[in-house]
């Protein structure tokens, strides 16, 4: 496919300030004469600001990292990740159509892209919202058919299941992703094979489902307001590092590691859902809590700071207790929906075993914070 600049480009092309801040602080991540190393990131975030990768924003790129601009031009071009023309507003559909995808369906997708979107690949709808293209294997093969929407990955589709999913996009809703057909995950289509003592008492969704739930910017361009844009390896004259002094108390950084993400829409981590705790383990004997998988033992003392010592505590939490654990285990946001915590918890409080709670005891294999 031959990729070429867009006929018609703005005139000109400038970064918000905060993301203007956050490149210039991309770049110090390289050694000095290196810099040219940050121009995926750059092009990717001026991508994410505009849509689609005007001339502008490629030279625009190309003088912050002081390179010819056919050097930059070059690499925007090579990726088909950029975008070299306008694309919908609402969101941009990448359909695979490849080998698997492709038996599966893929030609029905596509056939709805034509009829809703535009009758040619990289079209924009009428009203401007929706633009597609066929891509290449995106790796969720054991889903196909399948597309990326945005960020996520809509899977088992089909074409009048796509339809309604494109017209709920354009009417303003987020359908949530993965599976649309009632699988969980991968499982065979007849349901599980192997790991069925998961399947009782999972979390709603699989694990890459709810990270896309929780953080609910599926369709969201990056646009410098999010939460955190920093530098963590440098300590001083960044804005960020600035910024950041400014709302941080020194020594109370998070972890590098440790993603801060902001509240979903319709967060439900009040005070009421705080699952209620123990002052102290019942007959002062607490369950080894190091047998559900994920929890190792500095988990477990959070977990018993925070009153709770027993398997039965962990199964009986709800939705809005499970998320409100979630969002307070300091440095481990995340991992009771991430490991499926409840479900083992109610194997384990019924007095079953996990295959990980019997290989610990047999081996002493403890999963490591
Ligand atoms: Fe479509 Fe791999 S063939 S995701």
């Amino acid at each position: 496919m031959l990729r070429r600049l867009h006929p018609e480009q703005p005139e000109s092309f400038a970064f918000t300030p905060a993301n203007q801040a956050w490149a210039e602080g991309q770049i110090t991540k390289y050694p000095e004469g290196r810099e040219a190393s940050a121009i995926i990131p750059l092009l990717w975030r001026a991508q994410e600001q505009e849509g689609w990768l005007t001339r502008p924003a490629i030279e625009h790129v190309a003088e912050m990292l002081d390179m010819a601009y056919i050097r930059a031009l070059e690499v925007a071009s090579f990726y088909f990740m950029f975008q070299l023309q306008p694309t919908g507003s609402v969101a941009h559909v990448q359909v695979c159509g490849t080998t698997t995808c492709m038996i599966c369906g893929a030609e029905d997708l596509i056939a709805v892209c034509k009829d809703k979107i535009s009758p040619k690949a990289h079209g924009i709808s009428a009203d401007g919202k929706l633009s597609w293209e066929e891509v290449e294997c995106l790796g969720s093969c054991a889903n196909a058919p399948m597309a990326q929407i945005g960020k996520d990955y809509y899977e088992d589709l089909t074409a009048e299941g796509f339809a309604q999913l494109l017209d709920d996009l354009v009417a303003g809703k987020v359908p949530v992703p993965g599976p649309q057909n009632g699988r969980y995950a991968s499982e065979a289509a007849d349901g599980p094979t192997n790991l069925k003592d998961h399947v009782e008492g999972r979390a709603q969704y699989n694990a890459s489902v709810a990270r896309a739930v929780e953080i609910g910017d599926t369709v969201k361009r990056i646009d410098g307001t999010e939460v955190p844009l920093l530098t963590p390896w440098l300590k001083d004259g960044t804005p960020q590092a600035r910024d950041k002094a400014q709302v941080e108390p020194a020594g109370e950084e998070p972890a590098p590691t440790e993603r801060t993400v902001p509240e979903p829409a319709g967060a439900v981590a009040t005070p009421e859902t705080r699952p209620e705790g123990l002052d102290a383990p019942r007959d002062g004997q607490a369950d080894d809590l190091k047998l559900i998988k994920g929890v190792g033992p500095k988990l477990e003392e959070l977990l018993n700071s925070l009153g709770f010592y027993h398997f039965d505590q962990i199964a009986g939490w709800t939705e809005a207790e499970i998320h409100w654990v979630d969002q307070n285990l300091e440095g481990f946001k995340g991992r009771v929906t991430r490991d499926e915590w409840v479900s083992q918890a109610k194997l384990l409080a019924a007095g079953e075993e996990t295959d990980f709670a019997r290989k610990a005891k047999d081996e002493g294999i403890y999963d490591d914070d």
